[in-house]
Parts: C-alpha cells; sequence; structure tokens
C-alpha cells in the first residue's frame, strides 16, 4: 500500500496494517492513525515513535518488556512475531552454534539481574557480533540510561517496520 493509499483507510484498516509496528502494543497504531495525514514515511515512522515516547514511564517499561529475548526460549520454541522472527533471522541469530546460544543466554540473564528488562537492539542495523559487543558494553549503562537506549532502539526497529509496510508511490 502507498502512503496515499495509507492516508486514505478507514482508521480500523491502518490500525490492522500496522498493529506489528511495536512488538505486542498494538494500541500506539490507533493514536499514529488519529495523526493522518503523514507527507512522508519518515514522518509516519516518527509518529510512532511520538506516541511511546509521549506515553508514561510505566508504559514505556511495558513496551520494552514487550520484546522476546534475543535467541531466548520463545525463539527456540518458534513462539516470536512474524517481525521479531524475520529480525532474529538477519542477524543469523536463529543459527548459532551451541557456544553462542550459550553466550547469548549468559548475557540476556546478566541484562535482566542488572535492569529488569531484555536487551533490546534494532537487529536489523547490526551483525551479529556488535549484538553481542552491545550488551557487553550496555551492561555497565545505568538504568536510566538503558531505558533511554531501549527505548531509542525501538524507535529505529519501529522504522524499520514502517518502512516494510509502505510501498513507494508508483510501485504496486
Ligand atoms: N530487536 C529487534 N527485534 C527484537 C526483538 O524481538 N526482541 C529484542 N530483544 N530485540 C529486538
Amino acid at each position: 500500500m502507498t502512503l496515499t493509499e495509507i492516508n486514505a483507510l478507514e482508521a480500523l484498516a491502518f490500525e490492522t496494517h500496522f498493529a506489528g509496528v511495536l512488538e505486542h502494543s498494538p494500541r500506539y497504531a490507533a493514536q499514529v492513525a488519529a495523526g493522518r495525514p503523514y507527507r512522508s514515511v519518515e514522518a509516519l515512522a516518527a509518529a510512532f515513535a511520538a506516541a511511546f515516547t509521549s506515553d508514561t514511564p510505566d508504559a514505556q517499561l511495558a513496551l520494552i518488556r514487550a520484546h522476546p529475548d534475543l535467541a531466548g526460549k520463545a525463539a527456540l520454541a518458534g513462539d516470536l512475531t512474524r517481525e521479531s522472527a524475520s529480525e532474529q533471522a538477519s542477524a543469523g541469530l536463529d543459527r548459532l552454534s551451541p557456544e553462542e546460544y550459550a553466550e547469548f543466554h549468559r548475557l540476556n540473564a546478566a541484562y535482566h539481574d542488572r535492569f529488569g528488562l531484555p536487551y533490546v537492539v534494532c537487529v536489523r542495523e547490526h551483525s551479529k557480533e556488535s549484538i553481542f559487543e552491545g550488551a557487553r558494553r550496555r551492561l555497565s549503562n545505568t538504568p536510566e540510561q538503558e531505558r533511554r537506549a531501549a527505548l531509542h532502539e525501538i524507535g529505529r526497529i519501529a522504522r524499520l517496520r514502517v518502512l516494510d509496510l509502505v510501498q513507494e508511490e508508483g510501485h504496486d
């Protein structure tokens, strides 16, 4: 669908189309629908970021916690959203060696212990190595820095998901 078509959709159809932009958090799409028309795909993506950035601190924590662990239990059980599964596969996280799985498990556990949150990173903008490196580096952040980092990454994830859902004008 093109941006012109998206700007003209019924609100419910818009919400359905963009329900998966924020992980397990379709309600933000309703708010973004109400802000139409958008003049560019980037403006539409920015509206998703604005929706959760202006939400309460508790809602922001819930949004971060809605993300599954990378290469975690849900991934092993095949229990991911379509978006998360394809993102994790893009960085090769669905085909790790036993040693790499074990290292992810350790890093995820250390991260949960320190912050009470899943480690969230826009995996499509990273390699397996930089995802590992980011987890180690971010463990020395303060909880407040890390809350901000996670929300920044969620904005990046949402932007790429929006780009996937909007077709360029004139290309059916
Ligand atoms: N980065 C992109 N997708 C995901 C996800 O589903 N979970 C986490 N933790 N990070 C992500």
